[in-house]
């Protein structure tokens, strides 16, 4: 496995596999890995001849001092785990200046309004981080195939739109959201719920489910109230939003049609740990 640390010293690598015309695929994440980053990490390594994974916790994604400061962070460990898992993975885990030469800052995009929904809502100027980021990892690692999971739906749907818009080869694949046995969607976050937060929180996918069931035969707002009147009366859990909306455009939902996919989306908070999933509803 090869790691580098600046891109001055990945460019030659990649530029080497490309005039041999090897395929090239992307899983930039922001560490602490776990199954779901692995989960990416094994698709692109079975699609592709080398796999890139950057390891880069983003600043200009996060909208309070406090979530940046306590993102965990396990260099040591993800690299161990990831030369557990092949030789073909080359990792780039760069610094912020690195990535930025110089001002750290986000660009603002124009996502058609799918950066104003939910995250975008909750969490001001994430999207705009998000997207400064990956645009600059792309223009860097250049890959054919680039993985998102859909655990962070909203996120894929906007990289789709950046591609679009700024016309940047490369093919986005979303991958299904993995999870633990008990239903709990796999994050770097989780390492921090304490045992009674980390025993409560499988209730965010089981009331994802039931929401699911009901919105075969109820209204998107008869199931958000539904939700919302579950978690007033759960003790450890507190729902940010729950929302059901157009896969395609991300507005939520105010009359069904049978034409549309549509998903659910939710964020919770366990003490003050944010948890975020979702679920396909047709
Ligand atoms: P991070 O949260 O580390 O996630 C990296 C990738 O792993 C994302 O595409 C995310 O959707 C995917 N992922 C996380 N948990 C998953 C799960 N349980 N199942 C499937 N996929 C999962 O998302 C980011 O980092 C950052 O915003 C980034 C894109 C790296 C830009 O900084």
């Amino acid at each position: 496995m090869i790691i580098c640390h600046i891109k001055k010293d990945l460019r030659p690598i990649l530029d080497d596999l490309r005039s041999k015309n090897k395929s090239l695929g992307f899983v930039p994440t922001m560490g602490a890995l776990h199954k779901g980053h692995l989960s990416l990490i094994k698709q692109g390594l079975h699609e592709n001849s080398k796999v890139v994974v950057s390891v880069f916790v983003n600043p200009t994604q996060f909208d309070n001092a406090s979530d940046l400061e306590k993102y965990p962070r396990n260099l040591d460990s993800d690299l161990q785990l990831l030369e557990t898992l092949s030789d073909d993975i080359i990792v780039y885990a760069p610094s912020a200046e690195d990535i930025y030469d110089g001002a750290i800052i986000s660009e603002n995009f124009d996502f058609d309004g799918l950066e104003n929904q939910m995250e975008g809502k909750f969490r001001k100027g994430h999207f705009d981080g998000v997207g400064t980021v990956v645009k600059r990892l792309f223009e860097i690692v250049k890959p054919d195939v680039a993985y998102f999971g859909e655990k962070d739906f909203q996120q894929l749907r906007i990289i789709q739109k950046l591609v679009e818009k700024y016309d940047i080869p490369v093919k986005i694949k979303g991958c299904e959201i993995f999870r633990a046995d008990d239903g709990l969607a796999m994050s770097s976050r989780n390492e921090r719920l304490t045992q009674s937060g980390r025993d409560a929180a499988p209730f965010i996918y089981q009331t994802l489910k039931a929401a699911k069931k009901r919105f075969g035969m109820e209204s998107a707002q008869k199931v958000t109230a539904w939700v919302e009147k579950e978690f007033k009366n759960h003790d450890a859990l507190v729902l940010e939003y729950f929302t059901i909306a157009d896969e395609a455009t991300l507005e939520t939902v105010t009359k069904k049609s049978s034409l549309k996919s549509y998903r659910a989306f939710i964020a919770v908070f366990v003490g003050d740990i944010r948890l975020i999933d979702n679920i396909a509803l047709n």
